[in-house]
């Protein structure tokens, strides 16, 4: 673990009876790791790293790199529960949070704070929380999109099938000029998406909640609005963050209002769709099949119908990884910023919920 140099002061020493004015010792803004307390005595304040999916090496290296001297803990490391300041977490159980009297700081991994959210009630008051908004994490959604979508509008699992079979046949594939392309959700991934989407000649709508305007893209508005968008659409593709609002959205009610034989990629979250509501659509003719990145439960059980269904092709949550490469900056910076008593970047509004 890493600790840091901090000056022996007598003065200061547990033996003192009275304790020194407050006086802070180091200059908080330049030295991120050393905070004055108000008892007079300098504390290490340190970072907990809280995730269920790596041991946080890898962080450990990147963030001591930017911020030397860095107390970067591991739960297993977590010491004194009042010397943590900052959370980074992903899927871990946030409840704990609650332990911690001195956090200030909770910064998700992913781009996604629906994990956190769900554990708003164990988040102290003051907390603010934060997410990634990295261009290397939207551009792999993009990709990711993309790449379903051509698999589809290419035909590209038939003409596998017509590979397999050794039969050189033509299936006609429609120009992109003719093809609807709906994103719902016009944040960071979605607005990229729609951007280079419509650069490369789609017919693109998109839905947020607020008023957009883009470019070479049609935008609609609230939920009164989500019909509209969806009417016209050839590929819908879902870039929304999961909410209240937009939890259970892609229903049996709206799927039997799309486009017959529109297809539909989700890449945000499971639970923004019904999947038995889905599996009746595409078994009826009126959805033409779907690529899902992610699922209500994750991983799907053994017997999941997606798993058997021959037009839903599943990935397991794999769109967009975090790179810790791209984002150490990002983190070690607001970690310096909230010692600061700065602004902080990306921070996530707990009440609309993203
Ligand atoms: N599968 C993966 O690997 C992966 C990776 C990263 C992220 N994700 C998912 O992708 C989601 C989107 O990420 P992001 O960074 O693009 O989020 P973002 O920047 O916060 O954008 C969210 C967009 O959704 C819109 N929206 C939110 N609530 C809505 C509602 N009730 N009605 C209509 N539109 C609504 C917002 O509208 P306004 O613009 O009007 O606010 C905004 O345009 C994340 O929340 C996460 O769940 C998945």
């Amino acid at each position: 673990m890493a600790h840091i140099q901090v000056d022996p002061n007598p003065a200061m020493s547990e033996t003192v009876d009275a304790p020194a004015p407050f006086r802070p010792a180091v200059d908080v803004a330049r030295d991120p790791t050393i905070v004055p307390r108000p008892d007079g005595r300098e504390a290490t304040m340190a970072l907990l790293y809280l995730s269920r999916q790596t041991d946080g090496e890898e962080w450990r290296a990147l963030l001591t790199a930017e911020l030397p001297g860095l107390d970067f803990r591991t739960p297993g490391e977590a010491g004194d529960p009042a010397e943590i300041d900052a959370a980074l977490v992903w899927l871990h159980p946030l409840e704990e949070l609650a332990g911690y009297p001195n956090l200030k700081l909770v910064a998700s991994l992913g781009a996604g704070v629906d994990h956190v959210i769900v554990a708003r009630r164990a988040i102290p008051d003051g907390v603010t929380v934060t997410r990634i908004v990295d261009p290397a994490m939207t551009e792999q959604m993009t990709e990711w999109c993309l790449m379903a979508m051509l698999n589809h509008l290419r035909g590209w699992d038939a003409y596998r099938e017509l590979h397999r079979e050794r039969r050189y046949e033509e299936r006609r594939a429609p120009l992109p000029r003719d093809v609807t392309v709906g994103i719902a959700g016009l944040g960071e991934m979605g607005g990229h998406c729609a951007r280079v989407l419509s650069a490369m000649g789609y017919r693109v709508c998109g839905w947020s909640r607020g008023p957009k305007r883009r470019e070479g893209v049609a935008c609609f508005h609230g939920m009164d609005r989500f019909a509209d968008f969806l009417a016209p659409c050839d590929v819908v593709i879902c870039l929304l963050p999961l909410t209240p609002e937009t939890e259970d959205l892609f229903n049996a009610e709206r799927f039997a209002r799309m486009k017959p034989g529109c297809f539909v990629i989700n890449a945000a979250r499971g639970r923004h769709i019904v999947e038995e509501d889905l599996i009746a659509a595409i078994d009826s003719g009126r959805i033409a099949g779907a690529t899902l990145d992610v699922q209500r439960a994750e991983p799907m059980s053994g017997d999941h119908p997606f798993w058997y269904h021959p037009r839903i092709v599943t990935f397991p949550h794999v769109a967009a990884f975090t790179v810790p490469r791209t984002c150490a900056p990002q983190i070690a910076e607001n970690y310096r910023r909230m010692r600061a008593g700065e602004p902080l970047m990306n921070v996530v509004d707990l009440e609309r919920g993203y």
